[in-house]
């Protein structure tokens, strides 16, 4: 690696790369991927002089990148012995990679979370599931991209499933249960959020009934006529820096230590504000970015050139 200090960007899937990288040489600032899916390093030795940040993702092994999570878990360590500066370090990969650590930080920091229940292996699955009125949720621990979300409507439905081989394990062998979260309108929101602060808000239509999510993609599928389908994702306006929840989201960011991150969020019939899922290695969309005022990977790319200004290598 080279000697120069410069921003290293930890992940494994290349193809989320490219509006960083414009938004890096836009501002200048030097920047290499490190892309986590083999590798080596001399844990005697020092790291590369610079800044790290890590973008590892709990939906890894949906590209045939398991092991990634356990080679960040490893090498953000290494990293944080030597003292180097890194953005969503160790900790935070424990965070993305397990939505019962995501629960337990939020709820801890006073969010409104969702009722859920964290089951181990198979066999509590359909008495747990009890303890839930239909419909409700279950979900991967290890999720991403609405991987491994589904709505059950019936008890039975749900056994059957859980007894049949169509069953899928979350890669870490926990499945969420969880209340159903019914929105007063058909929409779930996503905050974006850098260096702690709101980015901006978009709207993520689910009037198609679809949990999986892709907002680095054009999603949009035209009607069978031909029209073009409303777009998925919108910019929320209304959901400025000075909304009570954005001040929730805050405290919960700097407690848990992550810097950067997409939060998602319901708006219930009942009035109530629910958080269930955190994003750190957030992608944007494009249509988005192009009408926002802020940018999301302009934001990245001047907090992580700021921080490498103030980097200073460590005599050795
Ligand atoms: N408890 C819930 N009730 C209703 N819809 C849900 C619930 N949990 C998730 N969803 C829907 O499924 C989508 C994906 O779920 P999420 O928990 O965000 O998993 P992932 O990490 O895969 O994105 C959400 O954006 C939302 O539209
Ligand atoms: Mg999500």
């Amino acid at each position: 690696m080279s000697q120069q200090p410069q921003v290293y960007v930890i992940h494994e899937n290349a193809e989320w790369f490219p509006p960083f990288a414009a938004a890096f040489a836009a501002q200048g600032v030097p920047a290499q991927e490190w892309l986590l899916t083999d590798g080596s390093i001399d844990l005697s030795a020092e790291p590369p002089q610079g800044v790290f940040w890590s973008r590892l993702s709990a939906s890894a092994h949906t590209r045939d990148h398991a092991d990634s999570k356990e080679y960040g878990r490893a090498v953000l360590r290494w990293l944080e012995s030597w003292g180097r500066t890194v953005v969503n370090g160790s900790e935070v990969l424990e965070l993305e990679v397990s939505k019962v650590a995501q629960h337990a930080a939020l709820r801890a920091a006073g969010v409104d979370v969702p009722a859920t229940a964290a089951v181990f292996g198979r066999g509590d699955l359909k008495t747990r599931a009890r303890s839930f009125s239909a419909p409700f949720i279950s979900k991967h621990n290890q999720g991403g991209k609405g991987l491994g979300v589904r709505r059950w409507d019936s008890h039975d439905d749900f056994d059957a499933w859980v007894d049949g081989p169509d069953f899928e394990p979350s890669p870490d062998g926990i499945t969420l249960l969880q209340e159903y979260l019914w929105t007063r309108e058909p929409f779930v929101t996503r905050a974006e959020y850098v260096d702690g602060e709101l980015v901006y808000a978009v709207r993520v239509d689910t009037s198609a009934g679809s949990f999986e999510l892709c907002p680095a993609e054009a999603c949009a599928v035209d009607g069978e006529d031909g029209t073009p389908a409303p777009p998925l994702f919108q910019l929320r306006e209304e959901i400025t820096p000075e909304h009570p929840l954005v001040a929730q989201h805050r405290a919960f960011l700097k407690a848990a230590g992550i810097r950067i991150a997409g939060i998602e969020f319901a708006e219930t019939y009942d009035g109530r504000l629910v958080t269930y899922d955190i994003n750190t290695n957030t992608n944007y969309n494009p249509d988005v970015e192009a009408i926002a005022p802020h940018s999301g990977p302009g934001r990245i790319a001047s907090l992580l050139g700021s921080l490498l200004t103030q980097h200073q290598p460590v005599p050795a």
